[in-house]
């Protein structure tokens, strides 16, 4: 068994072992950044360097390597960085299971999906540049490419956008969270943006920033009113559920901000993707609003659905005009409505409804997979055990070429430290990527079980704080239960009675107008 997760796609174990208690001396290496990434991460004891000599080999697809490890030395080839970078991650975690004393092999890898992403959270709480970045390490040691940045939310606006300057001076600050009386905010200015993107290219990784609308935009609303259709003054939330104050899709105001907000944002992530959210926007507002209404009699529409249609399809054109592909999270009320290139991330589907998503796909749509249960890593270790992110099928209608890959999402609604944050990473990312690069005829779970101890120590040694057990990552009856019982409890605040009160005073004072 060979420790390395995930587990390549062919290994054959050689008899002995290469002694790397010096080190490595790399004695050809065209891609030197990547290089001198890995030897920064290696603690060599002393003695001799291991020579390790590397090769560009165009034949070989963009994320493929191999490695072979022989006593007299290690023998890389690559196509591109990223394959390189790759066959530098396995050898790593070689190196550091063996304590410098690797076993001899012959490796070839490449992944089982393009897409292997990773989701990040900053909206609910702000997560500081240097934690980031070190989710973005934790992202290359598992072979993931797509970093997924959730950067606005209704509790927190952290984005600086330069024409909007409320956006972070008071949107990105909240007065408290739930019954903790604290302040909390925090934002990353546009430099900030620059070096994470910048540190996420040089680990051959694309970013996807998500401006989450017409939905979770309260903190936006909160500095401009008249994004709401009533131009209601509203805090940045203090509370977690899904606010009923959207932006306003019939006035112009709206449409102009986006895509001015939008403008900056295309220009500091320069992948070609922008996740626009599109996820849990109620319409009750909408309803009586004039003109969401106007809108939707001009336009001649049916419903305040299509009007949400209508809305992230005028945004899509702005972008495809400026050569950047859309992604929304899929929302049933929108399905067969919402332009089919638009690319789907897949979140609140379950076994039975997978026939929509075939559907989908079959009409051209592509699809990234983030199930909440499997991929959602905030959700508890009860709801979503380290099994089940394993043996997870991935492509949930398979093999279809739309399925583009799959995506490890982590909210952080109940993750208020990094410390939290790592718990309910670790180990169910290691799963996930497996789950991800690996083909299931080479996926084993109890084998994937015995690897647990080398990834635990190459986390620690790459700065994981905290990991959990993998009895703690599958609970028992009596445990899950406590910890469904302690989630419940935090999940205990006022925002459902909140939102029935303003539904009624919002409806008191403007739905007679509307004749509702
Ligand atoms: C989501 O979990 N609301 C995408
Ligand atoms: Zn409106």
């Amino acid at each position: 068994m060979l420790n390395i997760i995930p587990k390549p796609f062919k290994a054959e174990e050689l008899p002995g072992k290469a002694d790397a208690r010096g080190g490595f001396a790399f004695s050809s290496a065209p891609w030197e950044k990547d290089t001198a990434r890995f030897l920064k991460n290696i603690s060599p004891a002393g003695g001799a360097k291991l020579s390790v000599t590397v090769k560009q080999d165009a034949l070989l697809g963009n994320e493929e390597y191999t490695l072979e490890v022989g006593e007299n030395g290690v023998f890389i080839s690559a196509c591109s960085g990223a394959g390189y970078a790759y066959a530098l991650e396995s050898l790593r975690q070689l190196f550091s299971a063996g304590g410098g004393l690797l076993p001899c092999v012959k490796i070839h890898d490449k992944p089982r999906f393009a897409r292997r992403g990773f989701m990040l959270d900053a909206g609910r709480y702000f997560i500081p540049v240097n934690e980031v970045k070190k989710f973005i390490d934790f992202m290359l040691i598992h072979k993931l490419n797509v970093f997924h940045f959730h950067l606005t939310e209704d509790q927190g606006w952290r984005l600086e956008i330069k024409k909007y300057p409320l956006l972070t001076s008071e949107g990105s600050k909240r007065s408290h969270t739930n019954f903790n009386c604290k302040p909390h905010g925090g934002y990353y200015t546009q430099e900030d943006i620059k070096d994470i993107v910048e540190y996420c290219h040089e680990r051959h990784i694309t970013v996807i920033p998500e401006i989450d609308m017409p939905g979770h935009m309260q903190a936006a609303i909160h500095c401009y009113p008249q994004l709401s259709c009533f131009d209601r003054k509203l805090p940045v939330a203090t509370h977690w559920g899904v606010k009923h104050d959207i932006l306003c899709a019939g006035k112009d105001f709206t449409l102009q901000f986006v895509k001015d907000v939008l403008d900056e944002v295309i220009e500091l992530f320069p992948d070609g993707y922008v996740h626009l959210g599109g996820d849990e926007a109620p319409k009750m507002r909408w309803e009586l609003c004039p003109h969401c209404q106007a809108k939707i009699k001009k336009l001649g529409l049916e419903n305040e659905n299509q009007l949400q249609a209508h809305f992230i399809s005028e945004v899509k054109e702005h972008l495809k005009k400026k050569g950047v592909r859309a992604i929304t999270w899929n929302e049933d009320e929108i399905s067969g409505k919402a332009p089919t290139d638009i690319i789907w991330t897949v979140w609140n589907v379950t076994e039975k409804e997978l026939h929509k998503m075939y559907a989908e796909m079959e009409r051209g749509r592509e699809l990234i997979n983030s199930s909440s249960v499997p991929n959602y890593l905030d959700l508890t270790y009860n709801k979503n055990p380290l099994k089940a992110v394993y043996l997870q099928p991935v492509d949930i209608c398979k093999k279809h070429e739309k399925m583009l890959g799959a995506e490890a999402s982590l909210w952080t609604e109940q993750l208020p430290t990094i410390k939290r944050a790592h718990f309910m990473t670790f180990p169910r990312l290691g799963a996930f990527a497996e789950a991800v690069w690996s083909e299931d005829t080479a996926r084993n779970y109890n084998e994937f079980l015995a690897r647990i101890p080398a990834y635990e120590k190459l986390l620690k040694s790459a700065g994981a704080v905290r990991i959990a057990s993998v009895k703690r990552a599958n609970p028992g009856k009596l445990f899950g239960a406590l910890e469904q019982l302690w989630f419940n409890k935090v999940q205990l605040c006022w925002h459902g009675l909140h939102n029935l009160i303003d539904d009624a005073k919002v409806k008191r004072k403007y739905g007679k107008k509307q004749g509702k």
